[in-house]
């Protein structure tokens, strides 16, 4: 059978309030042209993020009853970590409220100011928790990545050469760890290659630098390389995961995404020494170390989560309903990121709206006239998001102007995605007058959570 059918069937639903063109105009307007700054149920169909918005099972909200809210020791916490140990394969395991948390943990006792972080491509937060302890976060991206047509299969790469000359010139004095991140979010969504990670693991441990994989999309990229990459095809996905897993010293990790969780996080590593001072952070700012600022039932709906998302019939559903989207606006000459990546469809803003200066922000602009359109809230990763260095307050173009739209696991059903699909096609209609930004007010770090516009 060639129709992608949802692998589950809807015991509970959530209406979606309607709104009309005219007061999505006002609407949009009143959160000063910031779609973070709307009130969710003015939202058609939220594609902020795929980020703690995850439709949970039947299966997870039973676990969720069995939660021990015991301060220290909880049964809930041992099967967090069992579980989490059993697939990730690091002997400390750390419970964080969310991603964030384990990254401003981890760098914390690793960065110094002047330190060097080298990604494939920082997320977001993981810059500024990087920034924020003085560190410089370098993105390494393959020079695929780049090429927004390319069909190379693992976009997501990094750069082996550049990684071995910074490497090569700053040494583990000035590196405190090599991270990479998969799916590479702000690159696409992209995939990184096994080969790849072998790679970056050779030359960390020839260095003698850690090596640490930002975990968030962990099955959506195991699913990839099961596809893409040669070896790979009969292998399980777990224990492609597993492998991942094998070549690094720890990882951080945002439940909220391939745990299907709405929220929570971990930090892993096997550096037994190091594990002792996170924890001692950890007791300052998240919680005891038996539950991090979780809820015991959040350790469960986790430990839960975790078993279910590299179940491959719910993967493939995942990769090909992304893909069924990114077809159907290639096939319409949109401006997508292609090959489709696993939890986003990325548009390009820059070659949607090439009549807008970069510093005019078209992906912000896009992301106004989308929800405009059809009630849709997707977000801009280009130039508001990238644009402003913190330090130097210089701004400058970010390397693409992007706007992504992120599918929450198992939320929408296909005909919310044919929805979508004729929103863009009719934005993509009128192009030509959509107007550039300005931005009014911003802060210096994370600007793009607030900031303030004001049309051209
Ligand atoms: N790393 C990556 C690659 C992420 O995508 C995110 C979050 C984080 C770290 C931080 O995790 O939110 O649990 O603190 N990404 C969300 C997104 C917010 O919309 O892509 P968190």
């Amino acid at each position: 059978m060639k129709t992608i059918i949802e692998p589950f069937r809807i015991k509970m639903v959530e209406p979606i309030k309607l709104t009309t063109r005219d007061e999505r105009e006002q609407l949009i307007e009143n959160a000063h042209f910031n779609p973070f700054l709307l009130a969710a149920e003015d939202v058609i169909i939220d594609l902020l993020t795929d980020s703690g918005t995850s439709a949970m099972s039947a299966e997870a909200w039973a676990a969720m009853m069995r939660g021990d809210e015991s301060y220290a020791g909880a049964r809930s916490w041992y099967r967090f970590r069992d579980t989490v140990k059993d697939i990730f394969g690091f002997e400390q395991v750390i419970p964080t409220h969310q991603g964030r948390a384990a990254e401003h943990i981890l760098f914390g006792v690793m960065v110094q100011p002047g330190f060097i972080v080298p990604n494939n491509t920082h997320f977001d937060t993981t810059r500024a928790n990087v920034e924020y302890k003085g560190g410089v976060a370098l993105d390494l991206p393959c020079a695929e990545a780049g090429d927004i047509d390319s069909d190379y299969p693992f976009k997501g790469n990094m750069d082996i050469a550049a990684l071995e000359k910074v490497v090569a010139e700053h040494g583990p004095e000035k590196i405190p760890l090599i991270m990479v991140t998969i799916t590479n979010n702000s690159g696409g969504g992209q995939p990184v290659s096994m080969a790849n990670i072998r790679e970056i693991c050779r030359v960390a441990k020839a260095a003698g630098i850690p090596f640490y994989i930002d975990a968030c999309r962990f099955a959506e990229n195991s699913q990839f390389i099961k596809r893409r990459e040669p070896g790979f095809e009969n292998t399980a996905t777990i224990d492609i995961a597993r492998e991942i897993f094998s070549y690094a010293d720890g990882c951080t990790m945002s439940a909220k995404k391939d745990a299907f969780a709405n929220i929570g996080g971990f930090l892993c590593t096997n550096d037994a020494e190091l594990a002792h001072r996170e924890r001692n952070i950890l007791i300052l700012t998240e919680g005891f170390p038996t539950y991090g600022g979780l809820a015991g039932r959040d350790l469960d709906a986790i430990a839960v989560g975790l078993c279910e998302i590299l179940d491959e019939n719910y993967l493939n559903y995942r990769l090909d309903s992304t893909r069924y989207v990114v077809d159907r606006l290639l096939k319409a000459g949109i401006p997508v990121v292609a090959p489709a990546g696993g939890h986003a469809v990325y548009l390009d803003a820059a070659r949607f709206l090439p009549h807008i200066d970069p510093l005019q922000y078209p992906g912000q602009a896009l992301a106004v006239e989308l929800y405009i359109e059809g009630g849709i809230r997707g977000v801009e990763i280009g130039t508001v998001m990238f644009g402003l260095d913190p330090h130097t307050g210089e701004e400058k173009p970010a390397r693409l102007e992007l706007l992504r739209l992120a599918i929450p696991r198992r939320v929408y059903t296909q005909s919310h995605m044919d929805y979508v699909l004729e929103a863009i096609g009719q934005v993509w209609e009128r192009r030509n007058d959509v107007r550039g930004m300005r931005i009014v007010e911003a802060p210096k770090f994370l600007r793009h959570f607030t900031a303030k516009f004001e049309r051209i």
